[in-house]
């Protein structure tokens, strides 16, 4: 990533050291992929991770199952026990893997039900999703890891939709679970900002004082220019002189020396119209 190492790095520390942490910033100002990379730099340090999408979980009994299952995936080799038994159904489990499945229950509770059992959590949304919401701690002092739990698009839960249920109830009951598991750290991430502050600043609200929040810093000219140039040049693309006044990106290979197309690094990253590929276009154009 482009500028963003000190800011993965202060989001990694403070997690790691036990803080939650709130991002509640515009769209497409990179909060995911900090989020992703921040949490990628602490697993490599051994700590457990799980992370949810909230704008791709459309119901509370969703929630439960995609957060058992990121919880558990934790764990690899129950991970594909769990994987097995959810694509064959448990009855046809041999005795070995049937037995792990017992003992996995009877250290975890009735939470693995719902990462074991498709649709199990849709009998009782409410109770799945408690039980879902304690997982992560329970996992975290059975195996002394540190868990780490990212909620992307977390404005969400208070959505006009209430999709996992009356917004102060299921904050309320978050919070109250949250507050019990010591062993992990939460990170909540957002694009709607004035939700994402409504959920976490006033006093009334259940998560108000939960964490703090996190600005992720301007990224300067320098660190743009430099990493565009990284990028280019990993494109094999060569920055020409075309006028005197102007600047051509031209493959290496190319005979002509003029090379119209963006590189294809680029072309994933910003989509054609948007305003960081006007900007680069422009800067790189009129070589400024
Ligand atoms: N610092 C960066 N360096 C390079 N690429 C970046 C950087 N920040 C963001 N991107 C790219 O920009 C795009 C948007 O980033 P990302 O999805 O992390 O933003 P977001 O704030 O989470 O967006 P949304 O509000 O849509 O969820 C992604 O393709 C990502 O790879
Ligand atoms: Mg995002």
């Amino acid at each position: 990533m482009i500028g963003r190492s000190d800011d993965v790095r202060e989001i990694a520390t403070a997690l790691a050291n036990g803080t939650n942490l709130i991002i509640a910033a515009p769209r497409r100002t990179g909060k995911t992929s900090v989020c992703d990379a921040a949490l990628g730099r602490l697993r490599r340090n051994r700590f457990y991770t799980a992370r949810l999408d909230l704008f791709r979980i459309a119901d509370a009994a969703e929630l439960a199952e995609t957060l058992a299952l990121a919880v558990i995936a934790n764990r690899s080799p129950i991970h594909r026990l769990v994987r097995r038994a959810r694509e064959v159904g448990r009855v046809a489990l041999n005795a070995t893997q049937a037995a792990a499945v017992l003992k996995l229950k009877s250290q975890l509770g009735d939470a693995v039900e719902l990462a074991i059992t498709p649709g199990w959590a849709a009998q009782d949304p409410e109770r799945a999703l408690d039980l879902a919401l304690e997982l992560p701690d329970r996992v975290a002092r059975a195996d002394g890891r540190r868990m780490i739990v990212f909620f992307d698009e977390f404005q969400e839960v208070a959505g006009e939709r209430r999709p996992y249920g009356n917004p102060d109830a299921v904050t309320k009951r978050m919070r109250a679970i949250f507050q019990r598991s010591s062993e992990v750290s939460y990170l909540f991430a957002g694009s709607l900002e004035h939700m994402m502050r409504d959920l976490f600043a006033p006093s009334h609200r259940a998560f108000s004082g939960f964490g703090g929040f996190h600005t992720l810093r301007a990224i300067t000219v320098a660190d743009w220019s430099r990493g565009l140039l990284e990028r280019f040049a990993a494109d094999d693309c060569v920055k020409r002189r075309s006028t005197a006044t102007r600047w051509r990106w031209s493959r290496r290979s190319s005979r002509s020396g003029a090379c119209t197309r963006t590189p294809s690094r680029l072309r994933a990253r910003w989509p054609i119209g948007s305003r960081f590929r006007s900007g680069c276009r422009r800067r790189f154009a009129t070589g400024c």
